[in-house]
């Protein structure tokens, strides 16, 4: 039997930047963040680290299940930004949230980190080697962003959600099918220079600000807007799927063209496309859990509704995944 989500939440922090926080600080306007990006707002987590948006969403997420925390048997973090690099921000969020009986551990791909991290746990449940997952993913941007580069400092923003697995009832509802990707040529375009075994923190990398994200906006766009297409146009053929069957396309959200040309092979009209780019910016591992928890809680998810994940980003990692929905 496939897995199937049966209850997810999303956390962000009350802080929000609108694009003119930029303005005196570096070269922007929002007029060029709007029009380049979408973005109009962010959230920033002014105190605390990541596992403090995700115990929030953790404990809503149990509550809507009517579970606790000992009936977890494994928790899945995808995220660039952990608490700490170890202990994995998994083993922390089972102590703040007392998921005594899970096991864990934190998963790094990025913007499909989420993506990753859904099939990772779905096949926990259907090899039954684990009967409720927690699959999180998010990120604290604003820790590893640098405030002074203006081609990546407006475009990021913190928050996380989450989603429990468990095995499905019925054969014909949860997560249907996958595509997954990774091109490691990518990852000279999307990176953080130090802090990792090849270049350890020192007095000069931290001098030199080698511990923020570097992007080639460019190369990343390029890839991005035929990566994340492809894979979601290709996963409608392989199901014998048209637009018409297709309640939501749910993508990641970094650019609002990025996302227009998905739905556009898609064929897809833009009323099925979730866009929460202009209020919460790229949360990476966070804005497709968001954006499915939002949705959610909106009541606009349906039973039997046809979804469309679809993600890409640094690595270069991308992929979609259809799930058929199977919360009443
Ligand atoms: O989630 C992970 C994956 N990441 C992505 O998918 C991001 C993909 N890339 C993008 O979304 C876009 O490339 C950006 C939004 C990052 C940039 O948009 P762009 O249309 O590709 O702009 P650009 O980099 O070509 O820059 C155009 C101009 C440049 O000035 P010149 O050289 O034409 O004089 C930049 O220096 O805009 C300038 N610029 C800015 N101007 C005002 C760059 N950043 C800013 C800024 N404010 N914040």
């Amino acid at each position: 039997m496939p897995a199937i989500i049966t209850s997810l939440a999303h956390f962000v922090p009350p802080d929000i930047f609108k694009n003119s926080y930029f303005e005196d600080k570096i070269d922007t306007n929002d007029e060029w963040i709007r029009t380049r990006t979408g973005i109009i707002e962010r959230r920033f987590q002014v105190e605390g680290a990541l596992t403090d948006m995700l115990v929030p969403a953790v404990e809503q997420c149990l509550s809507e299940r009517g579970i606790s925390a000992t009936e977890i048997d494994c928790v899945i973090v995808a995220t660039i930004t952990p608490d700490n690099v170890f202990p994995s921000a998994a083993a922390t969020l089972q102590k703040k949230t007392g998921m005594v009986n899970a096991w864990g551990f934190d998963l790094s791909a990025a913007c499909s980190g989420f993506l990753y991290g859904l099939i990772t746990g779905a096949g926990l449940i259907e090899s039954g080697a684990a009967k409720k997952v927690l699959v999180c993913g998010g990120d604290k941007m604003s820790s590893i962003l640098n405030f002074e580069d203006r081609t990546t400092c407006i475009l990021f923003g913190d928050g996380c959600g989450v989603v429990l697995l468990e095995k499905s009832e019925d054969p014909a509802f949860g997560i249907v099918d996958s595509i997954l990707k990774m091109d490691g040529n990518g990852g000279e375009y999307l990176y953080m220079t130090a802090g990792g075994s090849a270049k350890p923190a020192s007095f000069e990398t931290v001098e030199n600000k080698e511990h923020y994200v570097v992007q080639e906006g460019q190369s990343v766009f390029k890839s991005a807007v035929v990566g994340m297409a492809d894979v979601a146009a290709e996963i409608m053929e392989r199901n014998h799927l048209i637009a018409d069957d297709i309640s939501w396309l749910i993508p990641h959200q970094a650019n609002l063209r990025i996302i227009d040309a998905t739905a556009r092979r898609m064929g897809l009209d833009s009323k099925k496309v979730i866009v929460n780019i202009e209020k919460y910016g790229n949360t990476t591992a966070g804005t497709i859990p968001i954006c499915l928890s939002e949705l959610y809680h909106d009541g606009k998810l349906h039973y039997g509704d046809y979804i469309v994940l679809a993600s890409f980003g640094a690595g270069y990692t991308w992929g979609s995944i259809l799930i058929k929905w199977g919360m009443k």
